[in-house]
């Protein structure tokens, strides 16, 4: 396959991931299902660098439920700055999310960069925010439509230039690479394809910002794709969606993690 060669490391035994982030977006719609999922998650076994990332409004009932675990606490959003006197209207600063416990955030998502306005100004913001209260940025880029490779590395350069500017080499980070036209939890993606850029963005980021940032895949993963996706070493872990709403889907995702 076109790219398979470009990585390195690929190795059909390696099947197993890092990290696995659960990004549940504006889901599930009740206290009560988000109580199920959750349970969902904690029941698939005590893991390592498995993050779950509610809405806001959920943060506090998963912290209770995931205390006696080593599952990891995210957030969805986080505000781009701190002005004085907390003038920032319906935004949560970096340091209130820290201060609960959050430890990681997911900056940049397709749906905030292109349904909510969220501009490379917001994203190098946030993860500057992010990092200086001690959490991890969760950064997302990835091409808008189905483009010719060149192009769409491009525009993911782009993105990782503009989001990453202020990253400091110092602290964690972390990158997922996301396909737009790829999430939706049902969409055709190659795993070549993936991983070449994935590949891309490492050169990248070992130039430019420190070596073995953890890179990711996001869209349209689900248990049975999973290991096309992660029998590439360069694929550091999975950034889910759809599928982490699913509780069967979440606990065959889960035994994948280191
Ligand atoms: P998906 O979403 O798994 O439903 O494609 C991934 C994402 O948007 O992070």
């Amino acid at each position: 396959m076109v790219g398979m060669e470009a990585c390195s490391w690929y190795d059909e035994e390696q099947t197993t991931m890092n990290y696995l982030v659960f990004n549940w977006k504006m889901n599930p719609g009740t206290r009560s299902d988000a109580d199920k999922l959750m349970r969902a998650v904690i029941k698939s076994g005590k893991k390592k660098n498995v993050i779950v990332a509610p809405p806001f409004a959920y943060l506090e009932r998963i912290k209770k439920m995931i205390q006696k675990t080593s599952i990891a606490l995210g957030a969805q959003n986080v505000a781009f700055s701190q002005p004085s006197g907390g003038m920032l209207t319906g935004e949560v600063s970096a340091s209130m999310l820290s201060d609960f416990g959050v430890e990681y955030v997911i900056i940049g998502h397709s749906e905030r960069r292109y349904q909510l306005g969220e501009d490379d100004v917001h994203v190098r913001g946030k993860v500057e925010m992010v990092q200086k209260a001690g959490m991890v940025p969760v950064v997302c880029v990835g091409e808008r439509h189905n483009m010719s490779f060149s192009r769409a590395k491009q525009a993911v350069i782009r993105q990782l230039f503009a989001g990453l500017k202020n990253a400091s080499p110092r602290k964690k980070l972390i990158v997922a690479y996301e396909p737009v036209w790829a999430i939706g939890g049902d969409k055709d993606v190659s795993p070549s394809r993936a991983v070449r850029m994935i590949m891309e963005i490492q050169t990248w980021l070992d130039r430019r910002v420190k070596k073995n940032v953890p890179v990711l895949y996001g869209g349209s993963v689900h248990a049975d794709n999973a290991d096309d996706f992660l029998a590439h070493r360069c694929v550091k872990g999975l950034l889910v969606g759809s599928a982490s709403l699913n509780p069967k889907e979440v606990s065959a995702l889960v035994e994948k993690v280191r």
